[in-house]
């Protein structure tokens, strides 16, 4: 039975600030580390290259923001944005002192639905498990294709429902067995029951390739990965 979404951006910016402490953590514990391989994919998927301006959107704690970071390289130009400034002080922190430094990303505390950055300004973008996240996913979506330059990609990666009805139920299971339960050891149930309906009300790849084309994209392209459990849209303006 599908469950109910009713979250508004208030709760959802709450739930991403109260998580910050341990997010990391639970990413690379639940996902045995896989997360890393997925969103070096979503990179890849970008076409960012050195010396280009890039924007990682919902950003997060900047594991993406990173990995786009080291490809631009000290030429380049990174924003990491999200509108969850907890998350944003652990990316800060996160990149302080290492080596060598990643002198070329800025974070920047922004709304998704209104992004405080000029027409065709960026070369590339990615967006790691935030499209799922935000309340309106066509208006995200326009404001990334006002965002990018014309002929420019931004490759968004997240979780899906996959097709294969055993897929999903290994999928449900891993949730409801293994996911909450170790967030509710930590303190953070609530925060992590919140998956499942965000799961449920996000567009299937089809849906999201429509979206991304009545959005204004020229193109659009998804990749099912981890047999369906994930994804990755690539749209290109
Ligand atoms: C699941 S986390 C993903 C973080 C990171 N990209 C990663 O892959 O680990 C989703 C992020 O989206 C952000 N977010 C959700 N809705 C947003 C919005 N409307 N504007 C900006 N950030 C948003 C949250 O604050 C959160 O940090």
């Amino acid at each position: 039975m599908p469950t109910q979404f009713n979250y508004t951006s208030t709760d959802i910016q709450a739930i991403f600030n109260r998580i910050a402490p341990v997010y990391d953590r639970l990413n690379n514990d639940l996902s045995l580390g896989l997360h890393w391989v997925w969103k070096q994919m979503a990179v890849s998927w970008s076409d960012a290259n050195p010396g280009d301006t890039c924007l990682d959107l919902c950003c997060g704690s900047g594991d993406l923001t990173q990995l786009l970071a080291k490809r631009v390289g000290s030429n380049g130009t990174v924003i990491g944005a999200d509108f969850a400034p907890a998350q944003l002080a652990n990316a800060a922190a996160k990149i302080e002192g290492v080596y060598p430094p990643l002198n070329c990303i800025d974070w920047v505390e922004a709304d998704a639905l209104n992004l405080p950055f000029a027409d065709n300004y960026f070369d590339a973008a990615t967006m790691g498990y935030g499209l799922r996240n935000v309340t309106d996913i066509p208006r995200c979506l326009a404001e990334l294709d006002r965002v990018l330059k014309p002929g420019a990609k931004v490759a968004i990666l997240d979780f899906h429902r996959p097709d294969s009805q055993i897929v999903r139920r290994f999928q449900q299971w891993y949730l409801d067995r293994i996911v909450v339960p170790k967030a509710t050891q930590l303190g953070m149930m609530d925060e992590y029951a919140y998956l499942n309906p965000s799961l449920d009300r996000f567009p299937t790849g089809a849906e999201q390739v429509q979206l991304g084309l009545t959005a204004g994209f020229s193109h659009a392209i998804h990749y099912p990965i981890a047999s369906g459990m994930m994804g990755v849209l690539v749209l290109t303006k």
